[in-house]
């Protein structure tokens, strides 16, 4: 029998992503078919991002991607602001500490809006080199204001780097709109694409300090570099002397060979990329506002506390709610997925929250509508009181207001 999967990824897979990650493989990456399928989920994935700028599939998941940038971008000793809304801007300042920069911290209570002024206060205070925040904070269910933490960072001549790694797919993201220097993203999220391949974008204003290290970088893979030379040496030259001939191409490379990409997975992003332009990026985008939506109300009526309240926080792709009190996360997520078969996220920031992704696939009615009756009657099950029916009839009365196409989210 099949689960519903509300988790925050592995999401559902898109029906194309499936499909091409199906097909046998019968080319190396050096033939003109692998190299035609990379162009045009590039293609796709800059569009996605709304830049200009060079865009980079990477192999591993959103982690990878993130260590890649700031290892790559910062030497030791760089100063680095990160705005610390939930568990992954822990990370990013975990991953800042182990690559030795140093890192001031801006720490918000779990949900809360950031602080503008604060933020401006601490770069004047401490001159930092760069601002790190986390667009959609999936701990805590938080959308940051990317675009106003932007212009701060163009007035006092900052980097600004950018984990968006649940957005895409999902949410708005104006790459060079809002100014954003490094933006990383992971296919396994509201793309519906497989997990274990990432994307970042890379601005001009990167790539010259990455030209002008004083200290060479410590890695090959996790390299930004070795990942250009992969994808412009490597694949495009490469390909080029394929279709003309001549004199193989010479590369300039820090080691004999260096790294490569999975190309089941890479067809698996192009298939999911494929799906999310057939259905039109902003009807998407409108399909997760109204999915977002309809999940608080419905979480709401049931009594539960959500951990992001301020409306211009809410995130639309993932709800974070709290338990009442004495039921743990894992045990109402056991009988969610034993008797109900659906599937929550974890709570993260302790163990009395858990969370509901609706990201991609799963921001529709046919797969929130038994998610929350699932929670009534697992909250009922717990020995709470709730008033029978009425989340799902404020969820239906939400989904009444948008015209979901079955054709893309019904597989
Ligand atoms: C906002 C955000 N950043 C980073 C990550 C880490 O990504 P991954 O698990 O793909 O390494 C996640 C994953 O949940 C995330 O939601």
């Amino acid at each position: 029998m099949d689960y519903i999967n509300m988790s925050c990824g592995q999401t559902y897979l898109s029906p194309r992503a499936l499909k091409y990650m199906g097909r046998q493989t019968q080319q190396a990456i050096y033939y003109p078919y692998y190299y035609e399928t990379e162009e045009q989920t590039v293609k796709m994935m800059k569009k996605l991002y709304n830049t200009k700028n060079d865009l980079l599939i990477v192999t591993g998941t959103g982690t990878f991607a993130i260590e890649m940038g700031l290892r790559s971008t910062f030497e030791p000793g760089e100063k680095i602001l990160v705005i610390n809304t939930g568990i992954f801007g822990e990370v990013a300042k975990c991953i800042a500490e182990i690559i030795g920069l140093d890192c001031i911290e801006y720490k918000v209570d779990y949900g809360e809006p950031i602080d503008l002024e604060k933020v401006e206060e601490l770069i004047k205070n401490s001159k930092p080199n760069c601002l790190y925040v986390v667009h959609d904070e999936t701990t805590t269910g938080a959308e940051q204001p990317v675009d106003e933490l932007g212009l701060l960072c163009r007035k006092y001549d900052l980097l600004f780097v950018v984990d968006a790694v649940s957005s895409f797919g999902g949410l708005d993201v104006r790459t060079d709109e809002w100014g954003i220097d490094l933006c990383f993203g992971s296919a396994q999220k509201c793309i519906n694409g497989p997990q274990g391949i990432a994307t970042i974008s890379i601005s001009p204003k990167i790539w010259d300090k990455i030209k002008k290290r004083k200290t060479e970088i410590d890695t090959l893979s996790l390299d930004l570099e070795t990942w250009r030379r992969y994808h412009d040496v490597k694949v495009k030259k490469y390909h080029e002397w394929w279709k003309k001939g001549g004199d193989p191409p010479k590369f300039d490379y820090r080691a004999p060979h260096e790294v490569s990409l999975p190309a089941t997975l890479v067809w698996g992003l192009q298939g999911a990329l494929e799906d999310i332009f057939e259905e039109g990026l902003e009807n998407r985008i409108q399909r997760h506002k109204v999915a977002g939506k309809a999940v608080r109300a419905a979480v709401d009526s049931l009594g539960l506390e959500r951990v992001t309240k301020d409306e211009k926080t809410i995130s639309d792709v993932v709800t974070v709610v709290r338990l009442p009190k004495g039921i743990k996360e894992r045990d109402f997520r056991e009988v969610m997925l034993k008797k109900y078969r659906v599937v929550l996220a974890n709570g993260e920031i302790g163990d009395d929250n858990v969370r509901i992704g609706t990201m991609g696939i799963s921001a529709a009615p046919k797969y929130i509508l038994p998610t929350i009756a699932a929670l009534e009657n697992a909250l009922v099950h717990f020995g709470v009181k709730v008033k029978k029916g009425e989340a799902l009839n404020r969820a239906h009365e939400i989904f009444s207001t948008f015209e979901f196409k079955p054709e893309v989210h019904n597989e």
